[in-house]
């Protein structure tokens, strides 16, 4: 098998930088990453490289090569009512969500909107990602098969709901059990693509539903567990009307077994710290939606106290709730976020968010979401040049850390030139 040689500026984070003893990234100004058989061989300066700088199978890179960035949240299906107006949460979904995932039952609609929706995941530098589909089978079915064509390592769940939402979308326990049970069994695990339960939230599922989740959840150790929890405080009301006596939103799907270091929860915005501590304690993850909670009106996610007690945390875009593809916009506006509480994010754990915390809240952090011997070759190249904006604002900037806060502030697509699967270039920008 070929190996490719690139040189240039490699950058990327190998830990968490509030729990590493030593460095939490490298940062080669002049570097060497060599790809062969879809995984890193080796990356290092170039100089200690010992390779000819006149061998012609060396790819010079004019850009920043980074690992490809980890969305933890993002919903397939609305792709086509993103940017809808007025409506928090809960009416947002009556009134535009659920609509648009009903045309989902439309097998082909389903497929040309997953070469869609997976073509703007890599023109965006998002190489892998945890995905909603629709109530509808032949949706996941529909992704899986344009991600395994593009050899991605996507995590998908069809989605479970049936009470509270509109009579077509609805599905049964048993029904929606056996779905879920067919697409663990026909796809999880084929090329690099695996599977997550996927209850909506626990007001679109009845008790038996949670609990045939669970069941499926802990007799599939490797599969994953995706859900909202605590996102709008109408919602919250809604939980405890409905589980009058459970402690906590958390405890409703505690009670069903699905808070496991398995379980993955978007928003997490409105936690009481016990609920962060149980959370911590179980290992499960929170995705962190900011260009979501923004535009809903949701609320401010609090990164300080979730990681401090000790909650992994990944980034979502949320999309068709978050506004943007781009992980570096979604980095721009949980930026923003921390300004609010006194606690801007650093760039270097905007970006170690961004991968590596993301590959671990997938557990798949030995596997991807950094730029290290024995890894999946998944990385994209950024571009300083990008706009005129960010070649100005670059132009004189030297430290890494700046160059990395101006590129998640001033990005987006348009900064991202090539994206790599598995050791092939999956997209270069016209
Ligand atoms: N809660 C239940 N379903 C959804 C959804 O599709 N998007 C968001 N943001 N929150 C939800
Ligand atoms: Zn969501």
């Amino acid at each position: 098998m070929r190996h490719h040689y690139l040189r240039g500026p490699i950058f990327s984070t190998i830990a968490d930088p509030a729990e590493a003893d030593g460095a939490a990234f490298f940062y080669y100004p002049d570097g060497l990453l060599e790809i062969g058989d879809g995984r890193i061989q080796r990356v290092a300066p170039f100089e200690s490289a010992d390779i000819c700088p006149d061998d012609p199978a060396i790819l010079h890179i004019d850009g920043l090569i980074t690992p490809g960035f980890v969305d933890t949240h993002i919903h397939f299906p609305q792709i086509d009512m993103i940017a809808s107006y007025g409506e928090k949460l809960l009416d947002w979904l009556e009134r535009y969500t659920f609509p648009a995932e009903a045309v989902y039952s439309d097998p082909a609609h389903a497929s040309d909107a997953a070469v869609f929706f997976l073509d703007q995941l890599l023109a965006s530098g998002t190489t892998s990602a945890l995905v909603f589909a629709s109530v509808h089978k032949a949706s996941v079915e529909a992704l899986f098969t344009e991600a395994l064509a593009r050899d991605m390592r996507l995590i998908a769940g069809k989605v479970l709901m049936d009470r509270n939402v509109p009579e077509a979308l609805r599905d049964t326990a048993e029904e929606g059990d056996a779905d879920t049970r067919a697409l663990i069994r026909d796809w999880h695990g084929r090329g690099r693509l695996g599977y997550a339960v996927t209850p909506r939230f626990a007001p679109a599922c009845s008790d038996d539903q949670m609990r045939r989740a669970a069941r499926t959840l802990s007799e599939h150790p490797d599969v994953l567990m995706q859900t909202h929890m605590s996102e709008n405080l109408a919602e919250i009301d809604w939980v405890k009307s409905l589980y009058p006596d459970a402690t906590s939103y958390l405890d409703v799907y505690d009670s069903f077994g699905l808070l496991t270091d398995r379980s993955v929860f978007a928003h997490c915005i409105h936690l009481s710290n016990a609920e962060r501590k149980a959370m911590a304690q179980a290992g499960a993850s929170a995705a962190f939606c900011p260009t979501s909670n923004l535009f809903l009106g949701s609320g401010l996610f609090d990164l300080a106290a979730t990681e401090a007690a000790g909650v992994k945390v990944g980034l979502g875009t949320d999309v068709g709730a978050g506004t943007s593809f781009s992980l570096l916009q979604t980095l721009n506006e949980a930026y923003k976020v921390g300004q609010l509480q006194d606690a801007p994010l650093d760039p270097v754990k905007a970006f170690y968010l961004a991968t590596l915390g993301g590959a671990r809240v997938l557990g798949h952090g030995d596997k991807i979401g950094s730029l290290e011997a024995g890894k999946e070759a998944d990385f994209i190249i950024l571009d300083p040049k990008a706009t005129p904006f960010l070649a100005r604002r670059t132009a004189h900037v030297d430290q890494i850390e700046d160059l990395l806060f101006i590129l998640a502030t001033l990005g987006d697509d348009r900064a991202v030139k090539e994206s790599w699967i598995a050791g092939t270039r999956a997209y270069r920008r016209a």
